[in-house]
């Protein structure tokens, strides 16, 4: 057994070079017990390398990684009954119903064939697919297929669920109740999740956020401080003539604007403030003019150097953003 409380996850120089490459250079972070941990970063930046000397599909080059107390290389099979995994590819048997598929499963992880119908029943209900037990996974929608990988990922109520991706093409209802089982785990069972995501509002589920870039970790912090790091407010500008309001914005004001998007963007402390003296001072047709709050797409933007879209190109809708807002807000 473990010891009385180790973390969750702790990670000392974890490096993992395969050749050339340096996917992972030398990470180290430790998530407590129950944490929801988001790992975010471009394509390439490193996460599932990472996530996958975590699960113990990937063996480290150099450094350690405990995960629920054991040691990701010299404790395997340990680690392996601790945790639960969702990854992007999905490796249900289609051919077998979603019952089959989880009674499968129970018997690999050696669940007491005691109790493995009223845990199959209660993370079947979890997920809403009770009613299609006896259904073949071949008939099941992409949504289903997910949530049932979710469902048998919590089987043997792992110490540590990893989900690389986990949400990745759902609907904005899928993702949403997917958030909501992940939170209920959370409450209920104290799970810790590690996850993975490109969709800055579900990073905002996070309690907290490591930015990955080339390998690194570049920060690491909750939400609201990384948000609160970044200061101030973006202002997104259409213009008649971009780089006339460039020259502009340098000249009148000192301000370094970039080009992203189509827009003219740039940061400034106080945007409403700010707005009314461009009309008055510019000199260039502004045909419009946005203010936000820093984002975690600010965030991203501020420390890896390219929006999220630029990594990659699947980026939440803003329904997706509207619905998840929402869900945030009946969380606190
Ligand atoms: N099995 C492998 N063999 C060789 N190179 C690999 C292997 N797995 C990953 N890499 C390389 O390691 C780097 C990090 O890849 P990784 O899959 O960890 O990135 P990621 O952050 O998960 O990206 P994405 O957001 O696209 O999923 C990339 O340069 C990738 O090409
Ligand atoms: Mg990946």
């Amino acid at each position: 057994m473990p010891s009385s409380s180790p973390p969750a996850i702790k990670v000392e120089n974890l490096v993992k070079t395969y050749g050339e490459v340096e996917a992972v250079r030398g990470v180290s972070f430790t998530v407590a017990r129950g944490e929801v941990f988001g790992f975010l970063g471009p394509n390439g930046a490193g996460k599932s390398t990472t996530i996958n000397m975590l699960c113990t599909l990937a063996r480290p080059s150099s450094g350690t990684a405990r995960v629920s107390g054991f040691d990701v290389s010299r404790e395997r099979d340990d680690v392996r009954r601790h945790i639960g995994l969702v990854f992007q590819d999905q490796t249900l048997d289609g051919y077998l119903t979603a019952a089959q598929n989880l009674r499968l499963h129970a018997e690999l992880y050696g669940i007491d064939p005691g109790v493995v119908p009223a845990r199959m029943r209660q993370m079947l209900e979890m997920v809403d697919l009770w009613d299609r037990r006896d259904q073949t996974v071949a008939t099941f929608s992409g949504g289903m297929r997910r949530r049932l990988e979710i469902a048998r990922g919590l089987l043997h109520s792992p110490r540590v669920l990893f989900l690389d991706e986990p949400t990745i093409g759902l609907d904005p209802q899928t993702r949403s109740s997917i958030w909501r089982y992940i939170r209920a785990l959370q409450e209920t069972e104290g799970t810790t999740i590690f996850m993975t995501t490109h969709y800055m509002d579900e990073a905002e589920f996070c309690d907290r956020i490591a930015i990955m870039d080339r390998g690194e970790i570049v920060v690491l912090d909750t939400p609201a401080e990384l948000k609160a790091s970044v200061g101030a407010d973006r202002v997104v500008l259409g213009t008649a003539d971009d780089d006339a309001a460039l020259r502009a914005l340098r000249d009148r004001f000192g301000i370094e604007a970039t080009v992203a998007e189509g827009a003219v963007t740039f940061h400034v402390e106080s945007g409403e403030a700010f707005v009314p003296r461009l009309f008055a001072e510019l000199n260039v047709p502004i045909t419009s003019v946005a203010v936000s709050r820093p984002t975690l797409d600010d965030v991203f933007m501020r420390y890896t150097g390219s929006t999220i879209r630029d990594a990659e190109s699947g980026g939440g809708s803003d329904l997706n953003r509207a619905t998840m807002r929402v869900l945030s807000g009946a969380r606190r």
